[in-house]
């Protein structure tokens, strides 16, 4: 070795800045790229022990039916009743009553169920973990379950997030004024995220993305155009986009076509083992109560819940604009609380996406029929 080499390679003491000697940190324990990454069709026999009785946080003995049985449901019922109708300042409610985004929470968590492998649904509250929860679908989904932590901590492990998140569903629409069937519950909670069900083949680069909804994305699943006869969603899939629970609102392409959306939503709801009429009655159903948010851009929205700093994690998106609730909140992009005439939109719209100009015939409003029709926010 000549004597201008400068490289600290001395035997008997470490050089730079790391315990273990250097200066710059790699990867760490778990960290990409994996065996996964270089063989990613290898047989993956750990997911036969996922959530373990090992790691279960309520140990080996518990029993949840036995804690359920422990419950006084009607009084569960009114407490939840009683939180679905206090507004409270850091997420007031929409008109006075948080039912309807109760509804859609509960819906959303319903909604990933899919026949063909029987995975998604309900069942363990993975709302709450990505890549669901991240999902720009699930956009403000973790507020409604903030809101119910109260209720979460009184009751504790006697009552599972999966099961209060439905029953909170069935309270709002007791409470909105529609009779329902009663309430099963026993739904275990997972306590970590379930990384094996496939959620379709598009990835984006979390890193690189200028606006969450660049997350939604078909470019990959489908086989053939919309209309074609060999039109094919891959299986076991259901939703129609990554990061959507069931179709495009704005039509499969963005493109506001209402029989392009048929299309897409009886493949996705056969899929979710609804027949047309219950499809309809669902989707019709659901959206007589509550609005659509969309007083921000997308692109303004700050990074979902899993790739926000840690310390707010929990709190999803941040929403930068006033106070990022009430008149400034945004979800979706579109703005305004359900009409009967779907196909001459009244929507004022903030969103990159969102504002594409085939997607709703509505932008072709003169401006005073627009302001005329555009609602006014009261309470949120
Ligand atoms: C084709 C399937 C569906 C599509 C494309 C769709 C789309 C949407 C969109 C874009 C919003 C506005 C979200 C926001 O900005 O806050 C919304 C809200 C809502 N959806 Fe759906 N939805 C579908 C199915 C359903 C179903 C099956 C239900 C329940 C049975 C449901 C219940 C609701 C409710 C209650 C709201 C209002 C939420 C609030 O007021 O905060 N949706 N939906």
């Amino acid at each position: 070795m000549g004597t201008d080499d400068q490289t600290n390679t001395c035997s008997f003491h470490m050089s730079g800045a790391l315990p273990a000697g250097g200066d710059h940190l790699g990867g760490t324990f778990g960290q990409s790229p994996t065996l996964d990454s270089w063989y990613p069709q290898r047989l993956r026999v750990e997911l036969l022990h996922r959530n373990g009785v090992d790691a279960d946080p309520l140990g080996a003995d518990f029993d949840y039916a036995a804690a359920f049985a422990t419950i006084d449901f009607t009084t569960l019922k009114s407490d939840i009743k009683r939180l679905l109708t206090t507004s409270v300042d850091w997420w007031p409610a929409d008109y006075g009553n948080y039912g309807p985004q109760m509804i859609r929470m509960a819906w959303h968590a319903a909604g990933t169920y899919r026949i063909a492998d029987g995975r998604g649904g309900a069942g363990t509250a993975m709302q709450r973990f990505a890549p669901i929860g991240s999902w720009w679908d699930n956009g403000n989904t973790d507020k409604s379950r903030r809101l119910l932590q109260p209720i979460k901590h009184q009751y504790g492990n006697a009552l599972s997030w999966a099961d209060l998140m439905v029953l909170t569903g069935n309270c709002s629409l007791e409470l909105m004024g529609l009779p329902t069937y009663g309430f099963g519950g026993g739904r275990l909670d997972a306590w970590e995220p379930d990384d094996g069900t496939w959620w379709g083949p598009e990835v984006w680069n979390p890193h690189a993305v200028a606006s969450p909804d660049e997350m939604v994305s078909r470019d990959e699943r489908w086989h053939g155009q919309n209309g074609d006869a060999d039109y094919d969603l891959q299986s076991p899939l259901a939703a129609s986009h990554q990061a959507l629970i069931y179709v495009n609102p704005e039509g499969p392409y963005s493109n506001g076509d209402p029989l392009g959306s048929a299309r897409d939503i009886r493949i996705t709801f056969t899929r979710m083992a609804m027949n047309d009429e219950e499809t309809v009655a669902l989707i019709a159903g659901g959206h007589a109560f509550g609005k659509s948010h969309g007083q921000v851009p997308a692109s303004d929205i700050g990074p979902s819940p899993e790739k926000a700093p840690i310390e707010s994690m929990g709190l999803g998106w941040h929403n930068p604009v006033g106070t990022g609730s009430a008149e400034h909140t945004s979800t979706n992009g579109i703005e305004g609380s359900w009409t009967p005439t779907s196909r001459t939109c009244s929507r004022t719209t903030t969103s990159r996406r969102k504002a594409r100009p085939a997607r709703c015939s509505g932008h072709r409003l003169t401006r005073r029929r627009r302001r005329l029709r555009t609602p006014t926010y009261p309470v949120r």
